[in-house]
């Protein structure tokens, strides 16, 4: 017996159809219409969408960070986004200073093994590039399952790598077959404006912004792909929020050169005004790189509908405000980066991209999953629904209207960075590998029954 997915509308990246969806055990087995009931368990779909589950590229869940730790592990934070239709994360494993790649890449396992609700796969971010560590980049490609490698060009004295390091890590990763992610920010000259800000007296929430300028993040995107295209070597820009850095993924991709921009959903919608709250709440925005002037806002979301950047990840990296952004209180640089957006990934592109009519439902699709599963190396396995793949689904109701809430969220933390927004759109109930996790209002999943997916190398994919 099969679970039914009767009488729903179907969206994929490429087509939209009436079809029922037949999965058996954890696969898609039939997709069809009118497929007869024949004694399954038949799921009512009807005035719903019916999406892949959604793939999240960009999640940093238990990590120490800014001289605490995420306040969602693998338990809670999968959890919640299920709830947001997500059913695989792509979490950061955080090499450590003098540790291999393996040993960390172990430690993460262990943190998400028993506690992942949905399928987790994994990036590691480099934060020591030694030759030896180097070296580990290819071994981890074959015999890993970890295809994708962040580097940093900001956080100075801590993850920040030179352009020789970068160079030599994009040739390297090229040739195993790996995707080079940056974190695109001059930290040489951030690190020169936070000291200057700070030694006259400057410690708000907000200067936190302003010496992060958008010209930091365009210099280094900028930068980064000249030193992708010198290696030969494929690139993939996380967390972009500016024209300047956008726009230098857009003319690198006109010459051909194989670049890759991601976007996420705070930067579509909260701008650096949030930075002036009183009271400190400007903390809660507190994320690298910051917050933009609302004119970015459009540029994004144009780059979005047209294909000019392809990956939309949460950049999930939730701290409490009490006890944790409250580190920072004197001091802008020690309030810990980053903003609980794991549940609500999907729910701000559904709303303020389809309902308000800036992107259409296949382009909402290829956002929210197909296109992070092709980038590395998850597809067709997952970020779609076809016959074979994983039984990774979403009904999503269009109809339902909510306020987004830290009173009413599941992701552990005491702030939502879209407090108060009122959006239309729902994942109503949500499927892994066949097993339904939401029903409604209730988690109907266990803590552990994610399992860990590998990656395939990089191949070259036109999104
Ligand atoms: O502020 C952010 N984005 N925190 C997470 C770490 C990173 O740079 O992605
Ligand atoms: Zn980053
Ligand atoms: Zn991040």
């Amino acid at each position: 017996m099969g679970t039914l997915i009767r009488g729903g509308t179907i969206v994929t990246a490429s087509d939209i159809q009436r079809a029922d969806v037949l999965i058996e055990g954890e696969q898609v087995v039939a997709i069809a219409a009118d497929i007869p009931v024949q004694g399954h368990q038949v799921v009512e779909a009807k005035g719903r969408y019916v999406f892949p589950g959604g793939v999240d590229p960009h999640t940093h869940l238990d990590m120490p960070f800014g001289g605490t730790v995420t306040a969602d592990d693998f338990r809670t934070g999968t959890m919640a986004a299920a709830f947001g239709g997500t059913t695989t994360v792509i979490d950061f494993v955080l090499h450590a200073k003098g540790d291999t790649l393996k040993n960390s890449l172990h430690v993460w396992h262990a943190k998400a093994e028993g506690k992942a609700a949905i399928d987790y796969a994994f990036h590691v971010m480099i934060g020591d590039l030694r030759d030896e560590v180097m070296a580990e980049i290819p071994r981890l490609v074959e015999e890993e399952g970890v295809t994708s490698f962040k580097l940093f060009m900001a956080y100075k004295n801590n993850l920040q790598v030179d352009d020789e390091t970068l160079f030599r890590a994009l040739r390297m990763a090229g040739q195993a077959g790996a995707l080079v992610q940056v974190h695109a920010e001059n930290g040489d000259v951030i690190d020169v404006l936070v000291k200057e800000a700070l030694a006259n007296g400057q410690t708000e929430p907000k200067y936190h912004a302003l010496t992060r300028p958008p010209e930091a993040e365009g210099e280094a995107t900028v930068r980064a792909i000249h030193l992708a295209e010198m290696a030969k070597a494929p690139l993939y820009v996380v967390h972009v929020t500016c024209a300047q850095a956008a726009d230098a993924i857009s003319d690198a991709r006109k010459r051909g050169l194989a670049v890759y921009g991601e976007t996420c959903p705070q930067y579509l919608v909260c701008d650096n005004s949030d930075y002036e709250r009183p009271d400190f709440a400007g903390a809660k925005y507190v994320m690298s790189p910051p917050l933009r002037e609302k004119s970015n806002q459009e540029v994004l979301w144009n780059k979005l509908k047209n294909a000019e950047l392809q990956g939309f990840g949460s950049d999930q990296c939730s701290f409490n405000l009490k006890g944790q952004k409250e580190l920072g209180r004197d001091d802008f640089s020690r309030i810990p980066n980053g903003a609980p957006t794991i549940e609500d990934r999907m729910g701000i592109l559904y709303h303020y991209g389809v309902q308000e009519g800036r992107i259409g439902l296949n382009r909402f699709v290829a956002l929210t999953a197909t296109n992070n599963a092709k980038l590395f190396g998850l597809f067709p396995r997952k970020g779609t629904i076809a016959i074979g793949s994983d039984a990774d689904i979403v009904i999503w109701d269009p109809t339902v209207e909510r306020t987004l809430s830290a009173a009413t969220h599941h992701m552990n933390v005491d702030n939502n960075i879209f407090e108060g927004m009122t959006v239309r759109g729902k994942a109503e109930k949500v499927f892994v590998r066949g097993k339904m996790v939401i029903d409604g209002e209730k988690f109907v999943g266990t803590a552990g029954y994610g399992h860990f997916v590998p990656c395939a190398k990089f191949s070259q994919v036109d999104l």
